[in-house]
């Protein structure tokens, strides 16, 4: 979603936010801008679409200061226009804030403030807190005091920086509940500010984070943090390991195809360092369970959102195999508005790639209340959910910038299965031997990964992406544990290439899809030889039989598919419980090459954004 880049130091600031925000449009957005102070005032530079096109304006109308705030908006109040973008300008012109949330309660203010004499020149619920900054500016407090008066009147998640002419050395960010994250980088003699580590990673990785309720006063010598309540923080600095290069698309044409295709690599750095194969063990460094607590569970309850809520799905099959504790799953976005029965005895999983996805923190927060222990599978390092943690276990998969996720799909997955060791290990649940066993089978994940991202190039996935990307509707089946990986295809399918796709458990088929298929909607069919194959098979025949066309996920070897389906795509054989995690990659790949034949923006979808931090 929306996303924040700010600068202040020696150098020109808007190449920099400009960088910065450009390291950003993978989080989606629909309009942009910056504000510089330049000679004693602002200039603030606006524009709808890409960057590219307040690039543009830049260069038309350039801009030249040592500290400056840019914003990408997602639109939320107000469609996407130039007087909606941000940075929002008080009256004088003298205040700038860029916001990335929500002010819940923006109707009642700006009626307030409008009766004050406040003029809107925006549809957006931000231009509310720029107007309340300007109203409690003060000389004596100055901007940072007017900052944490205007906060007091906000309700809903907000993270915002501000800026004034009148004292042109600071930046003051402030965090307001889960509206996304605010990174400060620790630079030498210049210091910046980020809604996600990547926008600011080439230049520093040294880097704080502001909770909920802080307030920070950013110069070129650093941060001061604050409470909200005017309380001092000490905050803790973090040293962040991802290495720049690995942000890069490199040779590939698109993020989401250089994430797909190293997934091999990734995998093994989320395995590396985790297990001694040579005792069957593993070790989750983040996790600080005892043994009594890990037995104390009655249950697990994995709550996430997309694709993560699909992997736990799948972890779901882990969870109950391999540490005998019955789970439960749900999105966050359903599960905060249940009033869940949970309590000290509940194990809470979320899984995020993000770590803000704003229904997943929200479930996070009532285990919370609710005593539950929480653990949480993430991917960014120093996000909200690893911060609101109990233990994390983290994806290590690098950053995904690609918007459709992948490679943190199948780590999340690997993460599970971990998970589900640790938790045997703790609470008895399996034998030495069982255990040696699954942890030989984790050993030998990425090797078959690589093999199936090397086999046959890309021939067979660019003939059916050929063949089928005119196609308006598709069909996906899996049973068991591959169930979840039909929902996943479908879900990578329509979003990123816009054909609807519908994932179903093969067994419901007959119960009503079975109506709909014909010629004109390919079923995709997970059929790996597993306990379900010969159901998958009976499946397969029913299609046939109404003529359907039937493209299967199938086993290497497996010649009898062949002569059943119209199209077969192959994988290595793996032990059931990490078939998933390579029966969902040749979907990745299908959904990535018909979206390509069809000309659509892979990285950017329409309408959707990386990280979710609105409800
Ligand atoms: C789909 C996709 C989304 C995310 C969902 C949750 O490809 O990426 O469905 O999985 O928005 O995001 P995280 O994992 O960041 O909480």
């Amino acid at each position: 979603m929306c996303g924040i880049v700010g600068y202040v130091g020696p150098r020109a600031a808007t190449p920099i936010v400009v960088n910065g925000l450009q390291r950003l449009e993978y989080r989606g957005y629909d309009s942009a801008g910056i504000a510089v102070v330049q000679n004693g005032s602002i200039e603030v530079r606006r524009e709808v679409g890409k960057l590219s096109n307040l690039v543009n304006l830049l260069a038309e109308q350039p801009t030249n200061g040592h500290l400056a705030v840019g914003h990408t908006r997602w639109a939320t109040h107000g469609k996407p226009s130039q007087q909606n973008a941000h940075p929002h300008r008080d009256a004088s012109g003298e205040i700038v804030v860029v916001q990335n949330g929500i002010v819940e309660n923006f109707r009642e203010l700006r009626e307030s403030l409008q009766a004050e004499g406040f003029e809107f020149q925006s549809e957006t619920d931000t231009e509310v807190i720029v107007f309340l900054i300007a109203l409690h500016y003060a000389p004596e407090g100055g901007l940072a005091e007017a900052v944490r008066k205007a906060l007091g009147y906000l309700k809903g998640p907000s993270a915002i920086v501000a800026l004034t002419s009148r004292e042109p050395d600071k930046l003051v960010a402030a965090r307001l509940g889960n509206a996304g994250g605010v990174a400060i980088g620790l630079g030498d003699g210049e210091s910046f500010i980020a809604s996600d580590i990547p926008a600011i990673l080439e230049h520093t990785r040294r880097m704080i984070f502001l909770e909920d309720r802080q307030l920070a006063v950013v110069t070129r010598d650093g941060a001061i943090v604050q409470t909200l309540d005017g309380q001092a923080v000490r905050p803790e600095v973090h040293e962040i390991s991802w290495d720049p290069i690995s942000a890069a698309k490199g040779e590939y044409r698109h993020f989401m195809q250089k994430e797909i295709f190293e997934q091999a690599r990734s995998l093994t750095d989320t395995i590396r360092g985790r297990v001694d194969f040579a005792a069957g063990e593993v070790y989750l460094e983040d996790m600080p369970l005892t043994a009594e607590r890990a037995r104390s569970f009655d249950r697990a309850v994995i709550v996430a959102c997309g694709t993560s809520a699909y992997s736990g799905l799948v972890g779901k099959f882990m969870l109950e195999k391999i540490a005998r504790i019955p789970v439960e799953v749900d999105y966050g976005s359903e599960f905060r508005y249940r009033d869940p029965i949970i309590d000290e005895r509940t194990l809470i999983v979320t899984i995020t790639q993000s770590g803000e996805t704003v229904d997943t923190l929200a479930a996070m927060e009532e285990g919370r209340a609710k005593g539950a222990y929480l653990c949480s599978i993430v991917n960014v390092i120093g996000s909200q959910a690893a911060r609101m943690s109990d233990g994390v276990i983290y994806m290590h998969c690098g950053p995904e910038i690609g918007v459709a996720s992948t490679k943190a799909f199948t780590s999340s997955l690997v993460d599970q299965y971990l998970l589900a060791l640790f938790l045997a290990q703790l609470r008895d649940s399996i034998g030495p031997l069982a255990r040696q066993k699954l942890v030989d089978d984790l050993a030998r994940l990425p090797e078959l990964a690589g093999r199936l991202l090397d086999a046959d190039a890309n021939t067979v996935y660019e003939d059916l992406a050929e063949r089928f990307h005119r196609y308006r509707n598709f069909l996906y089946l899996g049973r068991g544990i591959n169930y979840p990986v039909a929902l996943e295809g479908a879900l990578k399918l329509k979003e990123i290439s816009y054909i609807h796709a519908e994932g179903y458990p093969a067994g419901e088929m007959k119960h009503g899809p079975i109506a709909l298929i014909d010629r004109d909607m390919p079923v995709v069919t997970l059929a790996p030889q597993d306990e379900v194959y010969d159901k998958m098979v009976s499946q397969v025949e029913q299609v046939k039989a109404r003529s359907g066309i039937v493209i299967a996920i199938a086993t290497e070897g497996d010649e009898f598919i062949r002569s059943r389906a119209d199209h077969v795509i192959t994988i290595p054989a793996a032990p059931p419980l990490l078939t998933p995690v390579l029966s969902v990659m040749p979907l990745q790949r299908l959904a990535y090459e018909m979206a390509v034949r069809r000309g659509a923006d892979v990285d950017q979808p329409r309408n959707l954004a990386k990280s979710v931090t609105v409800e």
